[in-house]
């Protein structure tokens, strides 16, 4: 038992600090001052809170492209229009495809567009 605690802690503690080695090096510098600002900006909560409720991080990560572009590409593409949140806001509910790639997004026709809006905006506020 001890023993296989041990070597699940020691692999956990591998992959926590390769990942973390990686990530450190971009990100610390840029990040660190406004993020303690954007937990304050009720746009950033209320987006995040819905895209964390939602199935959007299965497909998309915030600084890392996956099966989606990351956000923060997403927020260097477009500029924090009310035109460009409500066109972002259509792709999120009916689906997209053709702006990153072949692989298209799924619709998600149950969200309200008061709340794709507000996924939106937080996501635009990722640019760094
Ligand atoms: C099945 C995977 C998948 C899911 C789930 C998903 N997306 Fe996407 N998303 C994508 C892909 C793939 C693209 C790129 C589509 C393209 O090339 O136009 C994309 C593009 C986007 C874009 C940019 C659209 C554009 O035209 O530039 C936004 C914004 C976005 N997604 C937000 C969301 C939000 C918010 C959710 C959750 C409600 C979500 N996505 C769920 C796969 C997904």
């Amino acid at each position: 038992m001890h023993k296989i605690l041990y070597t699940l802690t020691a692999a956990i503690l591998l992959v926590a600090c390769g990942g973390g080695a990686t990530k450190n090096e971009t990100t610390t510098e840029t990040t660190t001052s406004s993020e303690t600002n954007l937990s304050d900006n009720p746009d950033y909560t209320k987006g995040l809170a819905l895209i964390a409720g939602s199935d959007c991080l299965t497909c998309h990560k915030v600084a890392e492209k996956s099966i989606g572009p990351a956000y923060q590409d997403v927020a260097a593409k477009y500029e924090d229009t009310d035109d460009n949140i409500e066109m972002l806001a259509g792709k999120i509910i009916k689906g997209g495809s053709g702006n990153w790639g072949a692989i298209p997004m799924t619709a998600h026709a149950n969200l309200s567009e008061e709340d794709a809006e507000a996924m939106v905006k937080y996501i635009l506020l990722l640019k760094k």
